[in-house]
């Protein structure tokens, strides 16, 4: 039987500080370049931009690490371009205050009723709201859905933000936090320190009038999946948090401070990998069953990016602050180069390895991951568009998956892991392959299914994710948020909102399913729960981003000008 044996542990007092204005960050002129074109309301011109570490290379950054300089004295450059107010405005609102609108925009009726259905899903620990329950479908069996998932609560948490409802964030982080420092056990096996875990849950007891936390990191859920996706959505939200809201205070804390460099010691120790890149068990991150993600999977390989940006704004530069830093700029340097080439394809690529030689021994290969030709599926040959391209699924010796995915692709544009020109490519893709991607509801959380003999092999049988179903090619209604903000990025708004729309005929009226079955994301899904949170969630996130292009700061990092000489676009495995 497994035992789940939890004791708290305190934290060491921490010294040192972040100075504020490192941690607000700003965007790209480019990408300001691109909102101004999408947005005809005229806008305050009332604010103050401070440079960021956002703007910063990891070149400058290595520089700034030496004796000699001081990794925060760079106000001298600060940047005051924001014509527009649209950056760095901690207080504002969208405007979505419950029920309705106050700001003049136009909003669809279903804006009040998911932000109703968002407020029934509040979760409160001693009176407080410390996140959002998973699904409220009182018509399915509870399974975990009762619980408050770190990923789940990430749209959740930026609505709330966008509306300038920080406090709940604020919370959750500091709940999670707690639970960090729990000491976990499985069995008699005892689980990394820095482990976040996948949802807690609170439990009330009536007769004491009390309430107590209860976690999974793995050792209840199906499979006993490990979240490897939970510490780096924790990060991420730090930074947004601190972004949006210009509180510096709580990435400052001393738990804060410890809680992240737990995190990163998971993720950047030293052992026996070739590759800069996270080796990962299958189910560990948003697909959390058996789908052939093991390895080295693009979502986590991603967010592990994402995360070690957001953590070098966080971290405060003291003594062991400064040592994971140093780590970090290494450890970013190593896989942006691997990213960028390695997972990447587009028509030439893919060309290029329908042409590879194998057996290739030596640092002269060119086939360096021993990829056999005759493993490319026929259906990738029709998948790929003249214009376009994506990172693949999955790289790891003699093994590519060519699935596309949303949430790793999304996450990549966002994060700047994809080059100016590979987010582009990615966006090309996704409206080349309109129907296959999106079709009736945004949006496919990966193409395309596996079936038949593959199914039987890679999911054992998953009678939950059978072809275009659940995790299989079905579309999720919360990845709406990363599309949205994908394209503002980009400055495609158009994209964005074709897909709301069709998110705006079925979502309501359907009460919200966690998931859509089929080729073209028809059917409510088999066994989707109704009410799903994140789905909620995924479209307030999406209508507010559209509406108020600056909220993509939030979740944005801009590119790393000293990484780009690094990749061409259709780059092979050569350089
Ligand atoms: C399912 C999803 C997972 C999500 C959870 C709660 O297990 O696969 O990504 O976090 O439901 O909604």
């Amino acid at each position: 039987m497994l035992r789940m044996d939890v004791q708290r542990k305190g934290s060491a007092a921490e010294n040192g500080n972040v100075r504020g204005s490192d941690i607000l960050c700003t965007l790209a002129e480019s990408e300001e370049c691109n909102f101004s074109k999408l947005m005809e309301r005229p806008r305050p011109l009332n604010l103050e931009r401070k440079r960021s570490l956002d703007e910063r290379s990891l070149n400058e950054l290595s520089i700034a690490l030496s004796p000699h300089l001081s990794l925060r004295n760079s106000e001298s450059s600060t940047r005051l371009n924001d014509p527009f107010g649209y950056f760095l405005s901690p207080d504002r609102r969208s405007g979505y205050n419950t029920p309705r609108a106050e700001n003049g925009y136009d909003t669809h009726p279903m804006v009040a009723e998911a932000w109703e259905a968002l407020r029934r899903s509040l979760v409160y620990f001693r009176g407080q709201p410390v996140g959002t329950i998973a699904a409220l479908d009182n018509s399915e069996e509870n399974l975990n859905y009762d619980q408050v998932f770190v990923r789940d609560f990430f749209p959740s948490a930026l609505a709330f933000l966008m509306n300038g409802e920080s406090e709940i964030v604020k919370n959750f982080i500091l709940k999670t936090l707690r639970l960090q420092s729990w000491e976990k056990k499985i069995d008699r096996f005892q689980l990394g320190e820095g482990v976040m875990p996948a949802s807690f849950k609170v439990l009330h007891d009536p007769v004491r009038n009390n309430d107590t936390l209860i976690a999974d990191f793995g050792e209840s859920a199906i499979g006993r999946v490990a979240p490897v996706d939970s510490g780096f959505w924790w990060i991420i939200l730090l930074r947004a948090y601190t972004k949006s809201t210009g509180d510096t205070s709580l990435a400052e804390r001393s738990e804060c401070q410890k809680g992240m460099r737990l995190i990163l010691s998971l993720c950047l120790s030293e052992g026996f990998d070739t590759f800069p890149t996270l080796l990962c068990a299958d189910g560990c991150c948003m697909i959390d069953r058996r789908m052939g993600v093991y390895g080295y999977p693009i979502e986590i390989q991603a967010l592990f990016f994402m995360a070690l940006r957001c953590a070098l704004l966080l971290l405060k530069q003291d003594v062991e602050g400064k040592e994971f830093v140093e780590r970090i700029v290494k450890r970013l340097h190593a896989l942006t180069y691997h990213m960028r080439g390695y997972f990447w394809i587009d028509l030439k690529q893919l060309n290029d390895i329908y042409r590879y030689k194998t057996e290739e021994y030596s640092h002269t290969a060119v086939n360096k991951f021993n990829v056999i030709p005759d493993s490319l599926p026929e259906w990738v040959f029709d998948f790929m568009p003249t214009r376009g391209g994506y990172f693949v699924g999955n790289v790891s010796p003699a093994r590519m998956d060519f699935r596309w995915f949303c949430l790793g692709n999304c996450i990549a544009i966002l994060s700047s892991l994809a080059t100016p020109e590979q987010s582009t490519a990615i966006m090309d893709l996704i409206e080349s392959r309109w129907e296959e991607l999106v079709g009736e509801m945004p949006l496919k959380v990966c193409y395309p299914a596996i079936e038949n003999h593959e199914w039987r092999i890679v999911t054992g049988c998953d009678p939950k994710n059978t072809r275009w179903s659940y995790h299989n090619g079905g579309s999720w209604p919360v990845l709406l948020w990363l599309l949205t903000a994908a394209c503002i990025k980009t400055g495609r708004p158009l994209i964005a909102r074709r897909a709301i729309e069709l998110a705006e005929a079925r979502l309501l009226k359907d009460s919200w399913p966690e998931y859509y079955d089929g080729k073209l994301g028809c059917y409510v899904g088999k066994q989707a729960r109704k009410f799903q949170t994140w789905s909620i969630a995924g479209y307030l996130v999406a209508k507010m981003m559209l509406e108020d292009p600056s909220h993509i700061g939030m979740v944005s990092l801009e590119e790393d000008k000293q990484m780009k000489p690094v990749m061409r676009r259709s780059n092979s495995w050569t350089f």
